[in-house]
């Protein structure tokens, strides 16, 4: 086998599952690929933390800068915008392949990314960024690269979702299942980019660009959160055959004047109780999405997890593998601005 050399950049909840995954399923990932996936070290801030996975001290670095260089695939699973953004340009110029999960990142410089990517013929891929574990990235860059997708309906933060399927199913109060969500570890650090929408909104730019093949800038998503929603909203809606769910929605669209374009928004919407998304419950995952030849697809699963996460990262680093050993530049990542991006209107909470 030809051997790559692997930078894991961050060890955290998804960096530490990676790295056991990779040196323990050493031999199978080398006869997928048919290239030895060395693990040549992992990049951290804080050598002596504690980690979720035991792993050979001396792959450890604080100097994130010295390990991405002469690396062949650099995984980036730090999070943030700096010094991860940096640290990925670097190891594109150097003509690495990079895979990250970092939802931020690509929502805030997705384009910049896969412009450097296509300059140096090299591949940045991103599964784990939406919607954790579910694979969405692919099929709708490859698999549905010769349809044309009408609408995307995700649920795509899973804290909102188990905050609201627990109002929903048992009655709990918002502040005592936000409570529950946050013992589970559901939340991010800062719960205000989940219930406020900001992290579905992030997932929402990712999936408008890629479905749209164009580029969809976050400050063009309409972003509405869960803290107005009352336990009395969630009765009422259940009345009426419906159950709340916060949406991430990329939608085709002709505006007024006629022009055809994107439209991506967030918001609490209701949802018929007989629609397959109302029965995603808990804090599970799922993307529905509607095209022209293929019609209605749904994608479930878990949208975050450490390992769970970790299995969308490896798929990544396998297809970058591959695409080392066949050769060949990598999968075209830059959009190419088919639509226009709508602007931010008025909106209603039917979808
Ligand atoms: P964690 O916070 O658990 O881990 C982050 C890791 O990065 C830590 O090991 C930390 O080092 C390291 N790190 C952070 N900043 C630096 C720096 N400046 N220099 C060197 N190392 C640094 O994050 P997660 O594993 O939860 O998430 C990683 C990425 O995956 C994020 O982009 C996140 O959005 C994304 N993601 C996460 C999901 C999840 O379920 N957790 C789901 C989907 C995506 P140290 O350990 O020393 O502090
Ligand atoms: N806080 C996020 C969520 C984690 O609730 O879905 C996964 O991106």
């Amino acid at each position: 086998y030809r051997d790559l050399r692997v930078a894991l950049l961050g060890c955290g909840s998804v960096g530490a599952q990676v790295a056991r995954l990779l040196l323990e399923q050493r031999e199978e990932l080398a006869a997928r690929t048919g290239a030895g996936l060395q693990l040549v070290g992992i990049a951290v801030r804080n050598i002596d933390a504690p980690r979720d996975v035991e792993l050979p001290r001396e792959l450890f670095t604080t100097d994130a800068e010295q390990l991405v260089l002469g690396a062949d695939i650099v995984v980036e699973l730090m999070g943030g915008i700096e010094p991860a953004r940096g640290l990925i340009l670097r190891a594109l110029e150097g003509g690495a392949d990079v895979v990250t999960a970092n939802k931020a990142l690509i929502a805030a410089h997705g384009p910049e990314l896969a412009d450097a990517a296509e300059q140096v013929g090299a591949q940045l891929s991103y599964e784990a960024a939406v919607a954790g574990a579910i694979p969405i990235i692919r099929p709708l860059r490859e698999s549905l690269a010769g349809d044309h997708i009408t609408r995307v309906l995700g649920i795509v933060n899973g804290s909102t979702n188990y905050i609201l399927d627990r109002m929903d199913r048992f009655g709990d109060s918002a502040e005592d299942a936000m409570r529950v969500a946050s013992e589970l570890g559901y939340l991010e650090a800062d719960p205000t980019l989940d219930v406020e929408g900001y992290d579905a909104a992030q997932k929402a730019t990712i999936l408008a660009s890629i479905a749209f093949h164009t580029e969809v800038p976050v400050e063009a998503v309409y972003r509405e959160g869960i803290t107005g929603i009352t336990s009395a909203q969630i009765e009422a809606a259940r009345h009426a055959g419906s159950v709340i769910k916060l949406l991430a929605i990329a939608e085709r669209l002709t505006a007024a004047d006629g022009t055809e374009g994107v439209s991506a928004r967030v918001y609490p919407a209701l949802i018929d109780r007989d629609h397959p998304l109302a029965a995603v419950h808990g804090g599970k995952n799922a993307v529905f999405v509607e095209s022209e030849a293929a019609g209605e697809l749904m994608f479930y699963g878990a949208g975050a997890g450490g390992i769970e996460t970790a299995s969308a990262v490896l798929g990544d680093l396998v297809s970058a593998a591959r695409r080392h050993v066949a050769g060949g530049p990598g999968i075209p990542g830059s959009a190419h601005a088919e639509l226009t991006v709508l602007p931010i209107g008025e909106v209603s909470t039917a979808y």
